[in-house]
């Protein structure tokens, strides 16, 4: 299992996809930089979110929210009073880990456990620290990252850079009400930043300190919670199948009541089998009236909605489908990362959906110095280019190098141009002239699939709508 994930690592930085952050200063722990590859496929995976959640729906609005916000915003939502993680010390070296994660470790089901109680078992059981030391006692460690606005450091001046988009969303509630006039139900969707200062980041993107999420606040009628919870139930499993996961691999896990966040009455967590386990990609919860009824409490302000039809007023309920960006990431390359062997040699590659894969169709000329190839293969990539925009040029190496180069990064598509298709060209030219019609009617290249190996000649003329039924 952890070379498998070595592998997926490995190959992340090796072709562009994924860096530690900060590398050449030794990096900096929980943070990962996207190269070009890596940012292609997450603007891939939010375009088609996006465009699932927000473009293609009549009932969604989306919204851009600053990082930074009031405090008060924090302190309302709950995030001040208890975003925190249960915290334990190794006496010795003073390095901190998470309680729950030792406990499970070692064989301890935490599900509902209070502080004192996973004290009792911390000793109870003689857990030590992973260097063999005696832990302190646990205690509750507040995941915000604290700052300042502007150049004077006092309590009024704190700000936390949010853990969550959510918020963004709740406190411009009232704002799309009077600027978009909407109608119940209807929901508020951003994409962007979220930091927490865990105790623990680990598993690769999975958990870290910086990262995307894809939140949907969708407001509701408290009557009507149910019918909008099972909706999205149902887009979940329908986004993870557009991005080409297998469903077999992903999981629901109903959370115990003991175990609820505190602003929700109900939460299903959606888990993914990752190299390292089974555990959680996505979120979706009821949160109730809770958070617009702290911010308007908090803030004074009236955010109920008025239903004309009914003619009553009522503060909407709330569904949040929540998916971490960085982690659907990590399941769609855990999902479609895949050795085989071709032709007696290893293939190490990634069977990406062409929904998402960075590179879509990869244009060459099966010899580089023979500029009668290269000047075909040109037109091809430009026109190709125009229509889809992921497709790159690759003239290096031998043909089987160069499939194999972009099988491993997951293109779905290699077309190559070579001597038939000239012969094309000529017969298409002499034809376009003799009959009057224009030349590249007959000309053909090569479309070779990336799962199969397999190849097939298709007419120059058919293959962008060739490729755009194929994904
Ligand atoms: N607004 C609700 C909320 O933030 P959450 O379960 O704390 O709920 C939602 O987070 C999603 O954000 C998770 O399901 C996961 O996909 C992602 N996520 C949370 N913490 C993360 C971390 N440290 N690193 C990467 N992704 C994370």
């Amino acid at each position: 299992m952890a070379i498998y994930m070595e592998n997926i690592i490995a190959l992340c930085k090796r072709k562009g996809f994924i860096f530690p952050g900060s590398e050449i200063y030794g990096g900096l722990s929980g943070t990962w930089d996207y190269g070009p590859l890596g940012v292609a496929l997450k603007n891939n995976i939010k375009s088609l979110w996006w465009k699932r959640f927000v473009t293609d729906r009549e009932d969604m609005f989306g919204v851009d929210a600053a990082i930074l916000m009031n405090q008060n915003v924090w302190k309302a939502s709950g995030h001040v009073g208890g975003f925190s993680d249960p915290l334990v010390e190794d006496a010795k070296t003073h390095k901190r880990y998470r309680a729950d994660h030792l406990l499970e470790d070692a064989g301890v089901d935490v599900k509902g456990m209070s502080l004192d109680a996973m004290d009792v078992a911390i000793k109870e059981k003689g857990i030590k620290s992973p260097d063999g030391n005696a832990l302190g006692d646990v205690r509750q460690f507040n995941m915000m990252f604290k700052t300042h606005i502007g150049p004077v450091a006092d309590d009024d001046s704190i700000s936390y850079l949010r853990p969550e988009t959510a918020q963004g969303m709740f406190v411009n509630f009232k704002n799309v009400l009077d600027s978009m006039h909407p109608k119940i139900p209807f929901g508020l969707a951003q994409i962007g930043k979220a930091f927490r200062n865990e105790i623990a980041p680990r598993d690769f993107i999975f958990r870290s300190r910086e990262f995307d999420q894809m939140e949907i606040e969708y407001f509701v009628h408290p009557d009507n919670w149910q019918d909008a919870f099972e909706h999205f139930r149902s887009q979940v499993h329908s986004f993870v199948a557009d991005l080409g996961i297998r469903s077999d691999r992903v999981h629901e896990l109903e959370i115990a009541p003991e175990d609820l966040a505190h602003y929700s009455k109900r939460t299903i967590d959606f888990e993914y089998d990752f190299p390292f386990g089974k555990k959680e990609l996505y979120g979706l919860a009821y949160r109730t009236d809770f958070d617009l009824k702290s911010h308007a409490d908090a803030s004074g302000q009236d955010l109920s909605y008025f239903d004309e039809e009914s003619k009553t007023r009522y503060l909407p309920h709330c569904i949040e489908p929540s998916f971490g960006l960085d982690r659907t990431t990590l399941a769609v390359l855990s999902d479609a990362y895949a050795v085989d062997e071709v032709g007696g040699e290893k293939r190490e590659y990634l069977k990406l959906s062409p929904k998402i894969a960075p590179v879509l169709v990869s244009v060459s000329p099966l010899l580089k110095n023979k500029p009668e190839l290269v000047g075909v293969a040109r037109k091809v990539y430009s026109d190709l280019k125009k229509k889809f925009g992921r497709v790159s040029f690759d003239d290096n190496g031998n043909i089987g190098k160069r499939y194999r180069r972009q099988d491993e990064i997951g293109t779905p598509f290699c077309v190559v141009v070579d001597f038939e298709t000239l012969e094309g060209v000529k017969e298409a030219a002499a034809g376009a002239s003799a009959a009057g019609i224009s030349a590249g009617m007959t000309d053909t290249v090569t479309i070779r699939y990336r799962d199969s190996g397999e190849q097939e000649r298709v007419a120059i003329a058919d293959l962008a709508t060739k490729i755009e039924g194929l994904i």
